[in-house]
């Protein structure tokens, strides 16, 4: 009985909701939360054995993810408010959802498809969209710390399947908004301004 109220997606997404909801951003800034969120996707860096097999073609939308089904960006990408990374979800984050619910018979196969590559302990290569080169340092932290949404940056990901790049982060982009920030607070302390405009925030 319990395993086929398991099967009921409205449930799992209630469940996701409260989950993220009781973590809550801010919240979660504090460290004791910010493990339990980290507890939620356990299993974000899999062993590379050898012969681990690398898939690159599992079908994934975000727009039937956070737009239909209400799944909040930090559900998947938790690195954003722990540190410099946001993070890409692993097989077994789909999996404590697709384990249980069922979907409609025509995205079945689709399904299939990402169960099988977990159980085969697949290791999944998305692509690369926003990637800055490596004399850039960028953390996500203090932006999403500060209210900045993940939309001011990429765009409406909510509407999009695989995200592709609609923003053209340069390093204009960057100073622009960071020089915006110290005109409007003129209160900020002075070597925090400095540090918004230092080259070496951004490149180490
Ligand atoms: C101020 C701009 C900005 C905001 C706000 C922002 N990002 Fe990013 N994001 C970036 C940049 C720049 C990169 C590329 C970083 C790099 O290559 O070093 C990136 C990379 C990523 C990546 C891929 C690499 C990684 O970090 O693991 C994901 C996933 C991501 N962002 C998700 C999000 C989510 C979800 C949010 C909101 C919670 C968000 N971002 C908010 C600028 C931003
Ligand atoms: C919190 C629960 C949850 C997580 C986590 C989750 N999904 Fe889903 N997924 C759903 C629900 C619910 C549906 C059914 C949506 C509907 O009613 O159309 C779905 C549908 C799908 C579909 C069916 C095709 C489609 O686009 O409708 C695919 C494929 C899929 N998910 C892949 C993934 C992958 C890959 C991951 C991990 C990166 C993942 N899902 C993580 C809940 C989840
Ligand atoms: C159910 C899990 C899930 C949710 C919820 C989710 N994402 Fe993603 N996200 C993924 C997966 C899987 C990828 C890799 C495939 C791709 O590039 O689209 C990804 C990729 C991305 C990337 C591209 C990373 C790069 O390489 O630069 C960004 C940006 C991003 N997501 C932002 C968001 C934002 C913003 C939200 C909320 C509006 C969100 N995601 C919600 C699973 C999720
Ligand atoms: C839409 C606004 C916005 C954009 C775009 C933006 N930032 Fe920021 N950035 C902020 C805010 C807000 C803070 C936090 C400032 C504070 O702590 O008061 C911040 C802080 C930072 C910090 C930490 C500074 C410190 O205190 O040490 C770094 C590093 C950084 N940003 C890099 C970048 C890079 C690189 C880009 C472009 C890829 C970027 N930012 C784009 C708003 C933005
Ligand atoms: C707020 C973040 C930020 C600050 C501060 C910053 N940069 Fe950059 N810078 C970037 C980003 C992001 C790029 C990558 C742009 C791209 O990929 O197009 C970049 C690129 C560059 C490049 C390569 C440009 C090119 O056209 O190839 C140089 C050189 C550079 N920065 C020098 C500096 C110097 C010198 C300073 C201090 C006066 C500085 N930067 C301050 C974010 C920043």
């Amino acid at each position: 009985m319990i395993r086929s109220a398991l099967r009921h997606p409205i449930l799992w997404v209630v469940l996701a909701v409260l989950l993220i909801g009781i973590l809550g951003v801010s919240g979660a800034l504090a460290k004791g939360e910010s493990d339990a969120i980290a507890s939620i996707s356990a299993g974000q860096t899999q062993t590379t054995a050898a012969d681990q097999a690398v898939v690159t073609d599992i079908p994934y939308s975000h727009q039937v993810h956070v737009d239909k089904v209400g799944i909040q960006c930090l559900f998947c990408h938790n690195g954003a408010i722990r540190g410099a990374q946001a993070t890409l979800p692993s097989l077994k984050t789909c999996a404590t959802c697709h384990d249980y619910i069922t979907v409609d018979a025509d995205a079945q196969d689709q399904v299939d498809q990402v169960m099988q590559a977990y159980q085969q302990n697949a290791r999944v290569q998305w692509p690369d969209v926003y990637k800055q080169p490596d004399y850039v340092y960028f953390d996500h932290r203090p932006h999403i710390a500060n209210g900045v949404a993940c939309q001011t940056c990429h765009g409406d990901v909510q509407k999009m399947t695989l995200v592709t790049a609609q923003v053209d982060i340069n390093m204009g982009f960057c100073l622009d908004c960071h020089r915006k920030r110290i005109a409007q607070n003129p209160e900020m302390p002075a070597v925090e301004k400095e540090r918004l405009t230092d080259c070496v925030t951004c490149h180490k």
